[in-house]
């Protein structure tokens, strides 16, 4: 059997570190441990949450340009965008219509909604934000992926993916794999300016695609304590210490923390943990402003991305369609 790793990144907001470490690093990395991959932009979800149509457009843009600068090979990967694919979007009807409203009911998200509102429980919340994990299940389904790489906040969804499948499997017949999700630890969440998750919500990212001095500004405001220079440091549930981790070697790691038990100071701390970014971010950075000025390329790749992919979600939906009975009459 093919094993197959696809993710989706939902076009809400600029990409940050935290979406380049947590996200789109480890997922470009997996790739070549599967035969293959599928990188998207969930443009559809997007407009669940966000009707500023200025904000969706952007974003699509600058979550392409984030997965492409950070080195994703439009050769060796699908690269599409959901919007691009209609397929997916009949799927997800007809996926709706074997969802049980009740597994629904059960959506931690759409639980949060609700609890949020007092005397109407149904308040602002759409079909949209109801079913969004239909058409989550739609997405993965779509291509019988076996591999999902997504954040802890999306195993309910997975579980709900499977569920579906086997649903439609059982009342049809056997179309589905039931998908995998490979969960990024708890302990490898990215830490923001302030030690909290990194998350435009927190007001505390680092920004992915940002110029040099941008990025020194950004890290000279990560929150450190009142220690001055030469007074012993603790690594431990240092921000910088936790970010710096994820860009040195273990031997730059090993005299990071004798730096610390020395007393550096936390300007030269923060000095040395942009030189390390910088140096990740360098060449992210010069494919980026190669990128970012050209948008008949990025269409361009884009398009190339929705021929590759069509015919294999058509392929999908055809067989589909003859198993529930949408078929020519016989
Ligand atoms: N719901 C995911 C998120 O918010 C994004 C997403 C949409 C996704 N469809 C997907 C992730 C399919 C993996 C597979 O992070």
């Amino acid at each position: 059997m093919k094993k197959r790793i696809l993710t989706g990144i939902t076009t809400t907001g600029t990409p940050h570190i935290g979406n380049y470490l947590g996200a789109i690093k480890p997922a470009l990395k997996q790739a070549k441990n599967y035969d293959e991959s599928y990188y998207f932009l969930a443009d559809y979800h997007a407009i669940i949450k966000n009707s500023d149509n200025k904000e969706v457009s952007e974003s699509v843009k600058n979550v392409a340009l984030a997965w492409l600068a950070s080195g994703l090979d439009v050769d060796k990967s699908f690269f599409y965008r959901q919007s691009d694919i209609p397929e997916i979007l009949e799927l997800s009807w007809i996926l709706n219509c074997v969802t049980a409203k009740g597994l629904m009911n059960r959506s931690h998200a759409y639980k949060a909604a609700i609890n949020n509102n007092k005397e109407d429980e149904d308040k602002g919340i759409t079909m949209g934000l109801f079913s969004y994990p239909i058409l989550m299940a739609a997405d993965i389904l779509m291509f019988n992926a076996t591999h999902v790489p997504v954040g802890a906040d999306q195993i309910q969804h997975l579980e709900m993916t499977r569920d579906i499948a086997a649903r439609f499997n059982h009342i049809y017949k056997k179309t589905f794999e039931l998908p995998e999700a490979i969960i990024q630890s708890k302990k490898d969440t990215v830490p923001g300016t302030d030690g909290q998750k990194m998350s435009k919500s927190y007001g505390n990212i680092i920004p992915l695609l940002s110029t040099e001095k941008q990025l020194h500004k950004s890290i000279a405001k990560i929150v450190t304590n009142s220690l001055e220079p030469g007074e012993a440091k603790n690594p431990s549930n240092c921000t910088v210490f936790k970010l710096y981790k994820y860009f040195a070697s273990d031997e730059m790691i090993a005299e990071f923390e004798s730096d610390y038990k020395d007393g550096i100071g936390w300007g030269d701390a923060k000095n040395k943990l942009f030189s390390v970014v910088n140096n990740e971010m360098s060449p992210i950075r010069d494919k980026y402003d190669s990128l970012v000025n050209d948008k008949n390329l990025l269409n361009d790749l884009l398009n190339e991305g929705s021929n590759k992919v069509r015919p294999i979600a058509k392929e999908m939906l055809s067989s589909i369609r003859d198993s529930i009975g949408i078929k020519k009459i016989s």
